[in-house]
C-alpha cells in the first residue's frame, strides 16, 4: 500500500499522521494524535451532564438526591401500609405501626404539647397525670387500652376525654406519640399502676 491511497480513519482534512511531540523521557516519545471522536463525545457529554446534575440536584435542589428519594419512597410505602391496615380496623398492631410513621409522630407531638403537657409534662414524666415513660400502667399497656383511656378519659381521676375535642384520627396520632415515650424512663412522678410490657 502506497502513501497516496492511504485513507485516514477519521475525516479530518489536516490529518497529520504520526507527528511526534517535542519531548522525550527515558527514550519514550509521545505522538500528537487526535483523540477519537467517541472519546471526545464521552468527555464533553460527561461534563455537560455533570453541570446539569450539579445545578439540578445541588444548586437548585429541584430533585431529591437518591438517598432522600429512597427515604421518601419508604415513608410513602409505610404510610400506604398503615392506611391499608387502618381501613381493616384499628388494632394494637396498627397503632404500633402508627408509632413508627414520622408524620404521625410529629402530628401527635404537636397535639401532646398543646393538650397533654399541663398534666403529663413535656417529656411525659408526669405531674397531675401519671408518668407515661415508665413501665407501669394503671389502665394497661396495650395500645388499644391506652387509646381507650385517651378517648374516653377517667373522669373520676381527672383525665379528660379527648374523643369529642380531637376525634378518632387525632386521638390515634397523639397515642402514636405517647407510644414513642414508653420505656424512655424519664425521672418524674413516681410509678403508678402495674408493671406492664407490650411487645
Ligand atoms: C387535666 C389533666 C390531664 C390532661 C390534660 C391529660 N391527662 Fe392523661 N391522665 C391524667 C390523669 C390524672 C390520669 C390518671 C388516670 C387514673 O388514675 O385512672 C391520666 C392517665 C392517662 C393515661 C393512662 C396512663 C396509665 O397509666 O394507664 C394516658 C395514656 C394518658 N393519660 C394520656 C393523655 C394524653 C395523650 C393527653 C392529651 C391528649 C392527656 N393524657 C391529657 C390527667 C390528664
Amino acid at each position: 500500500m502506497t502513501q497516496e491511497n492511504h485513507t485516514p480513519r477519521d475525516n479530518r482534512t489536516h490529518y497529520q499522521q504520526d507527528s511526534v511531540m517535542g519531548h522525550e523521557y527515558d527514550g519514550i516519545q509521545e505522538f500528537d494524535n487526535r483523540l477519537p471522536n467517541w472519546w471526545l463525545w464521552i468527555m464533553w457529554g460527561s461534563m455537560i451532564f455533570a453541570l446539569f446534575y450539579w445545578i439540578t440536584f445541588h444548586t437548585l435542589k429541584l430533585q431529591p438526591l437518591p438517598q432522600a428519594r429512597f427515604e421518601q419512597v419508604m415513608l410513602q410505602a409505610q404510610e400506604d401500609q398503615l392506611a391499608r391496615a387502618a381501613k381493616a380496623g384499628i388494632t394494637n398492631e396498627t397503632l404500633v405501626m402508627m408509632s413508627q410513621v414520622p408524620s404521625k409522630i410529629t402530628e401527635g407531638h404537636e397535639l401532646f404539647v398543646k393538650h397533654c403537657v399541663a398534666c403529663h409534662l413535656d417529656k411525659g414524666q408526669g405531674l397531675v397525670g401519671p408518668n407515661l415513660t415508665d413501665g407501669y400502667w394503671i389502665h394497661g399497656c396495650e395500645p388499644m387500652q391506652m387509646l381507650k383511656v385517651i378517648q374516653t378519659g377517667v373522669a373520676a381521676k381527672g383525665m379528660p376525654a379527648w374523643m369529642n375535642q380531637l376525634g378518632p384520627t387525632r386521638t390515634q396520632s397523639v397515642l402514636a406519640y405517647v407510644l414513642t415515650l414508653r420505656d424512655t424512663n424519664v425521672p418524674g412522678k413516681e410509678s403508678q399502676g402495674e408493671p406492664c410490657e407490650f411487645k
